[in-house]
């Protein structure tokens, strides 16, 4: 594989590192992708090794056959052969209809089985039957069933640990690791650490429009010493995590704001030397966690320029009347819904609900009044740039935009 396919192959896939042991795995992707050979792949939680089976199945022979990645560990024992078997009408109670099983809607296609040390015994049993040749049977059915399906592998604890315990089949075990890809920590490779921190960096200030979080040289060391028990799920949790609270005024003509050690270091737990990342659970990110934690940013996210908007508005109101007002905070109106812009908030809207806002108070009129005038400040500060200025406020070009025609500018 030449080091321009290698490279395409990390831009089509969003896969960041120039490691070897990276290089090497993704390598050995591709090589086996034609075969239709069981591949395991082996590695910590959170060190990518999702992208393998897709890499796979995306440049192998099945490409337009169908994909499914399956976690077995997420599926309760007492449907996981049902799940991938399918089941009879009336074959248990609730099985009200006939159904399919991952491996006969998957014929002609691809299985990712996740997690592939929670598959209970008695499921392996099934598995190793499919994967040798091809027959499976429904639950509930005695008609032995034919499919052609692919299966990749994935596990984050030692298999042969677990055949040596009796959880795992050892026929199992060494039909699947006939060839085994190995992902490296992310403590292996430190160089990539940095790499990694600044694509999530400027992921993240793309995704919400906010200025980019950047390290100070320090704090680029402390990243790569630390020894990522999460791998690069946790690395990208933090940078999000960090860009969210950190997000610091711009100044004018940077994108960036920058952390030192000590800003960093608040971020990065401490956790006790002898914990084995296996061992250590609060760096699964199942997707109903993930969705939370999205929605957990996201909100201080907001308040967090709420906060700001409203200390400007504060000092320029002082500034403006010579005294400090006593400003009511805005109604948190986007808490209920808080996929709106944050401006939206501070009532200068076109709902009916701002109109209201508009009628109560004149000391409410006078707030708004002055948010023009703030605007008009910090637009003249900027030089007439619009981007700088809204960046500064901390809205969106197309809110400052708004605004300004709203007052007749
Ligand atoms: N090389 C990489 N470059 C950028 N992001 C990556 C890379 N490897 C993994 N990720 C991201 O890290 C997170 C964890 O990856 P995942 O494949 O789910 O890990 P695992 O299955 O090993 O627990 C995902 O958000 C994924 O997009
Ligand atoms: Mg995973």
């Amino acid at each position: 594989m030449t080091n321009q396919e290698l490279q395409s192959l990390k831009n089509r896939y969003d896969i960041i590192g120039n490691n070897p042991s990276l290089n090497r795995a993704l390598e050995v992707a591709v090589t086996v992708a034609p075969t239709d050979i069981t591949v395991l792949v082996s590695g910590e939680s959170g060190v990518g090794k999702e992208n393998i089976p897709k890499i796979i199945h995306q440049n192998s022979s099945r490409k337009r056959g169908k994909y499914f990645a399956i976690n077995c560990g997420a599926i309760p024992e007492g449907t996981i052969d049902s799940e991938l078997f399918g089941h009879e009408k009336g074959s248990f109670t609730g099985a009200h209809e006939m159904r399919r099983g991952y491996f006969e809607e998957a014929d002609g296609g691809t299985i990712f089985l996740d997690e592939i040390a929670e598959l209970p015994l008695a499921s392996q049993a099934k598995l190793l039957r499919v994967l040798q040749s091809g027959e499976f049977i429904r639950v509930g059915s005695s008609k032995v069933l034919k499919t052609d399906v692919r299966v990749i592998a994935a596990t984050n604890v030692d298999l042969f640990h677990a055949v040596s315990k009796g959880k795992f089949r050892e026929d199992l075990y060494y039909r699947l690791c006939a060839v085994t890809i190995t992902m490296p920590a992310l403590r292996e490779r430190p160089d990539d650490i940095n790499l990694l921190f600044r694509k999530f960096a400027s992921d993240f200030s793309a995704k919400y429009g906010y200025a980019r979080v950047a390290l100070t040289e320090d704090a680029s060391i402390m990243l790569t010493k630390y020894r990522w028990p999460g791998n690069i799920r946790q690395l990208k949790n933090i940078a999000e995590t960090v860009s969210a609270l950190e997000s610091c005024r711009l100044s004018p003509g940077s994108d960036k704001c920058v952390i030192d050690m000590d800003v960093l270091s608040r971020y990065i737990p401490r956790e006790p030397e002898n914990l084995l990342p296996a061992m250590s659970p609060s760096h699964q990110d199942t997707p109903e966690s993930a969705a939370e934690r999205e929605a957990i940013i996201r909100s201080i996210f907001q308040l967090k320029q709420d906060v700001e908007y409203l200390k400007k508005i504060i000092v320029e109101a002082g500034l403006a009347n010579g005294q400090t007002h006593a400003i009511a905070p805005p109604e948190h109106a986007h808490m209920q819904h808080n996929h709106e812009p944050a401006e939206d908030v501070y009532g200068y809207d076109d709902d009916p609900e701002d109109q209201e806002y508009e009628a109560r108070e004149p000391e409410e009129m006078s707030i708004k009044a002055s948010n023009m005038g703030l605007i008009e400040k910090v637009l003249r500060k900027h030089g007439g740039n619009r981007k700088e200025a809204a960046a500064e406020l901390g809205i969106s070009e197309r809110t400052l935009y708004r605004k300004l025609k709203q007052f007749g500018k």
